[in-house]
């Protein structure tokens, strides 16, 4: 069962029960996957870190989905990563590694992972580089045509309402030039590399997968309090010319207003 509302940010999508969520997002990244690959002969997304999303990338890698993805003109990003090795239980790589890549036939050129185990700055500065290649866009901002951009940027929101790795209060939210950023996040104890609003909100599609009832006081301040990206960096992704849908489940909407 599904409901679907308009916010202040966005479409939300609220699903019963988090498998269903899941099978929705999966559906979705298909969709545009599909579509892309139509338009423009290939499929940019950018991929979330954390947990929430491994079930997501399991499912896209079950037959019911994964045959239904040209892998082989698919490439895969990520909207940031820990400044770890890849093989680490905290890199956003390795989750993908072993939830989806070791699984569908995606070509190794085309996993376009962010160096976690290099110099943070070095790292931001060389996915900056990745990504102004693929997208052909050697400097300034991101183009908005197709092809040129993410068609589908995935991302998570923690219960202090960062996204990516776009901490509250921390630099990397007003960032407004660089693609990509590294900051040292004291609230986690770690560097990071995060892509920044400018090019995550030149995308064709974002969508915030917010799963749990630990969720549910922040995603309602997010989306239907006062308009704090700074304190609130998920507030700062607005896809200016994209869609941003928020698929959410149950628990995590508990604290939304019921429908009008
Ligand atoms: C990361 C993610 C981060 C994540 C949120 C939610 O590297 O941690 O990019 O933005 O999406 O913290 O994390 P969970 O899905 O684990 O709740």
């Amino acid at each position: 069962m599904r409901s679907v509302r308009a916010s202040q940010v966005g479409r939300v999508e609220c699903f019963s029960t988090t498998d269903a969520l899941m099978a929705g997002a999966a559906e979705r990244f298909v969709s545009v996957a599909r579509r892309a690959i139509r338009e423009s002969r290939r499929f940019m997304v950018a991929l979330a870190g954390g947990s929430t999303p491994r079930r997501l990338y399991e499912l896209l890698a079950m037959p019911a989905y994964a045959r239904r993805v040209d892998w082989s003109r698919t490439h895969l990003f990520w909207g940031d990563e820990r400044c770890v090795a890849p093989d680490d239980p905290a890199s956003n790589y390795r989750l993908t590694r072993e939830a989806l890549l070791g699984r569908v036939p995606v070509a190794e050129a085309n996993v376009h992972r962010i160096h976690g185990e290099d110099p943070p700055a070095r790292a931001a500065a060389a996915y900056e580089q990745e990504l102004r290649e693929a997208f052909t866009t050697r400097e300034g901002p991101p183009s908005r045509a197709p092809g040129c951009r993410f068609d589908l940027v995935l991302l998570g929101m923690g219960s202090n309402g960062h996204t990516a790795s776009l901490f509250p209060g921390l630099a990397a939210v007003r960032e407004r030039e660089r693609w990509v950023v590294a900051e040292h996040v004291a609230e986690v104890s770690m560097w990071r590399v995060t892509l920044t609003p400018p090019v995550l909100n030149a995308a064709g599609h974002v969508v915030f997968l917010v799963s749990g009832a630990e969720k549910a006081a922040m995603l309602q301040r997010v989306l239907e309090g006062p308009s704090e990206p700074h304190v609130l960096p998920a507030q700062a992704i607005a896809p200016s010319d994209g869609v941003l849908a928020w698929l959410v489940d149950a628990p995590a909407a508990a604290r939304l207003q019921a429908e009008r």
